[in-house]
């Protein structure tokens, strides 16, 4: 069975994380400063880099510290996974959510400009799947409303941008390291920023609000949470680090080669590309109402052809939790048609050209009925 996606891990993960198992110090500690700073490193541009256990915290940690709180919206695409909006909800601020471009499934400036209010304080934008989300009319658009540009960045470790990469703009943004993720850490995250006082805040919030005095003396002055990267899975984060550019190297080849090989067929749509794509994922769309048949019906097909596959997203707007702030279906024709035709086709750095040739034949015989 070849998995929609599997993380590469090889003897030197297992070493580095061993190392730290035999160190006698496995939480936070100095293999956490060290990928703070490696990562700082690779990103280029002058940002420091904030380590936590998720991506979720690092959003939610960044909204606190910036105050985002009740009467506040915060613009979110109605496409990506549920932790975008989630973590506004969790700061007590409304999500408001715009449709994406069907294709690349990302925010444009035309659409967020269009749902801005007086409340509006935060915009989200969530680079889909790896593939960046065009920046600088957001930029503009923040800057001139006076808005947080938080980047959700989890799905785009790696992703280059106008000659940049993704996290290296100065605004804060948040990357994930689940083990679906271009790199892992088994779970983790990381803000990278310019803003060297968010850096201090951002320090308390992910370990209880504490502080401490030139003496050592502790203060709580503000809230805090539980949100620390231990070092046991910063050890495996450097040690992937490594490989991140081959990892994202192999996982640009093998999307190439399935936008030449994929059936030519008028119910399957391939995704959009771009030159600084970090191919997260490869997420066509079937139009299974065209072909008599459901996505489940689809994926059994697949299945049964040893191909896995997923699903990445449903519309987050039509989940129960949003539907009480009045979303309702035919709010956003394109997350919604994304939601109800996307597939996820297998893709990790541990592939080969021949697997997707596999999954291209088997998507013919099953395109084909
Ligand atoms: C777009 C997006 N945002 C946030 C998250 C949350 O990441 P984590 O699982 O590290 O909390 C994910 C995870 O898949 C994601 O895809």
């Amino acid at each position: 069975m070849l998995p929609f996606t599997r993380p590469t891990l090889s003897e030197e993960d297992e070493q580095a994380v061993l190392e730290v198992l035999r160190s006698g110090w496995i939480t936070t500690g100095p293999k956490v400063a060290a990928f703070e700073q490696a990562l700082a490193d690779y990103l280029g541009g002058g940002v420091t880099v904030c380590a936590f256990n998720s991506a979720t915290s690092a959003l939610e940690a960044v909204l606190l510290a910036s105050g985002i709180g009740p009467g506040d919206e915060v613009i979110v695409p109605a496409m990506s996974f549920t932790a975008s909006a989630n973590v506004v909800v969790r700061a007590g601020a409304r999500p408001v959510f715009v449709d994406v471009d069907l294709d690349s499934r990302n925010l444009d400036a035309e659409r967020v400009e269009a749902a801005l209010t007086p409340r509006s304080r935060a915009l989200i934008p969530v680079h889909f799947a790896g593939l960046a989300v065009e920046m600088a009319p957001l930029r503009d658009l923040a800057e001139h409303h006076r808005l947080l540009l938080l980047e959700d960045a989890a799905q785009a470790i790696g992703t280059r941008h106008a000659g940049r990469a993704i996290g290296s703009f100065g605004n804060p943004t948040c990357f994930s390291f689940h083990p679906n993720k271009n790199l892992t850490t088994i779970e983790g995250g990381a803000v990278a920023t310019n803003d060297s006082a968010l850096v201090r805040r951002l320090e308390r919030i992910r370990f209880h609000g504490i502080e401490r005095n030139a003496d050592g003396d502790m203060n709580v002055p503000l809230w805090g949470g539980k949100m620390n990267l231990p070092d046991v899975n910063a050890a495996l984060g450097l040690s992937q680090l490594a490989r991140l550019d081959a990892f994202n190297r192999k996982r640009r080849k093998l999307a190439e080669h399935y936008l030449e090989r994929l059936p030519r067929h008028p119910a399957l749509h391939p995704p959009a590309s771009g030159p600084g794509h970090s191919w997260h994922m490869f997420c066509v769309r079937i139009d299974y109402a065209a072909l008599g048949t459901t996505r489940a019906a689809f994926q059994q097909a697949l299945a049964e052809r040893d191909i896995g596959t997923g699903v990445h997203y449903p519309a987050m707007h039509l989940f129960g939790l949003y539907r009480h702030y009045g979303y309702a279906p035919g709010d956003f024709p394109n997350a919604e048609r994304i939601g109800e035709q996307t597939l996820t086709l297998p893709l990790f750095p541990g592939m080969e050209p021949d697997d997707v040739e596999r999954v291209c034949a088997a998507l013919a015989e099953v395109l084909d009925g």
